[in-house]
């Protein structure tokens, strides 16, 4: 068969779900199996393609036609310039996580310049956050934790990809009770997180490729979605360095909560930081 007929065939199977793109996805898929650019496909319509690629594509299709998530039938995910390794059981990274991310790169270069520092991350998932973090930020070593095992072999594999072994260190536990052997308290300087903040009753109107495939507890933050939120911003406080920050991800309507406890907890500095469609995603703070 050739490119063009096989990528009819993608895109008329696709085309039976709703919200999916199915030209993209398709070309997305084929450029994947091929191991080629996307401009190839485009350029290459006439091109045959070998029975064993055919099989995989329309298998891959087929699954994403039942709603998988293309970065768990590709398993990779680009985070911040990044290709990430990705399977089922672990979140994929978002692009509002990079504003996150991004926040944070700019802050240390513009006011920790040369200093070495040690953050902490809470959740860590794929890792996206910690090693990009380590990979982008030269002076610093990550302490990052999470509760799933499962998460924690895709963020190793990640680390290894990265050669991150020197600058990050994933840790098993509950929120900070995974670093606790580790005495850092007041001792941190930036501690990061995006951690679960859907609330329950809102995850089964979420759509199929979330709802259906995506882990739980990653999404889960309890009946009010602060649940996480009302732990790290009190605890925060105690591993902080004086001056230190810190930075979570929040959804677009919880802005405002998550603020007020920051506050209510004596932060400082504290901002709400707007994604690319001006919904509120991030919210910082400092301890005095
Ligand atoms: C929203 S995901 C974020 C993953 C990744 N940091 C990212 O931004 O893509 C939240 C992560 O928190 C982890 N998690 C849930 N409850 C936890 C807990 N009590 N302690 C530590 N990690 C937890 C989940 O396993 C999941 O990997």
């Amino acid at each position: 068969m050739e490119i063009n007929e096989l990528l009819k065939l993608g895109v008329k199977e696709l085309g039976k779900r709703e919200y999916l793109d199915p030209i993209s996805e398709s070309i997305i898929i084929l450029s994947y199996l091929q191991n080629v650019d996307k401009s190839y496909i485009y350029t290459h319509g006439n091109e045959e393609v070998n029975k064993e690629i055919v099989d995989k594509f329309l298998d891959f299709i087929e699954k994403r036609k039942e709603g998988w998530p293309l970065s768990y039938i590709l398993k990779e995910k680009e985070f911040y310039g990044l290709n990430f390794y990705i399977e089922e059981g672990v979140l994929v990274p978002r692009p509002d996580t990079e504003i996150l991310v991004e926040w944070i790169i700019n802050k240390v270069n513009e006011e920790f310049k040369n200093e070495y520092l040690d953050i902490v991350e809470l959740g860590t998932g794929s890792g996206c956050i910690a090693l990009t973090l380590a990979y982008y930020l030269e002076n610093i070593k990550v302490f990052a934790v999470d509760i799933d095992d499962k998460a924690l072999k895709v963020a190793k594999i990640n680390r290894d990809k990265f050669k991150l072994n020197n600058k990050v260190k994933f840790y098993k536990g509950d929120l900070f009770n995974g670093i606790k052997t580790l005495q850092l308290e007041g001792k941190v300087d930036i501690i990061v997180s995006n951690p679960p903040y859907i609330p329950t009753e809102d995850i089964s109107k979420l759509q199929i490729e979330v709802r259906e495939h995506e882990p739980k507890n990653a999404l889960d933050g309890g009946e009010s979605g602060f649940s996480y939120y009302e732990k790290i911003v009190p605890d925060s406080k105690e591993y902080l360095k004086r001056e230190g920050i810190l930075a979570v991800e929040i959804g677009y309507d919880q802005g405002t909560y998550v603020k007020r406890l920051f506050n209510e907890n004596g932060f400082k500095d504290i901002y709400i930081i707007k994604d690319f469609q001006g919904l509120d995603r991030v919210v910082v703070g400092r301890v005095p």
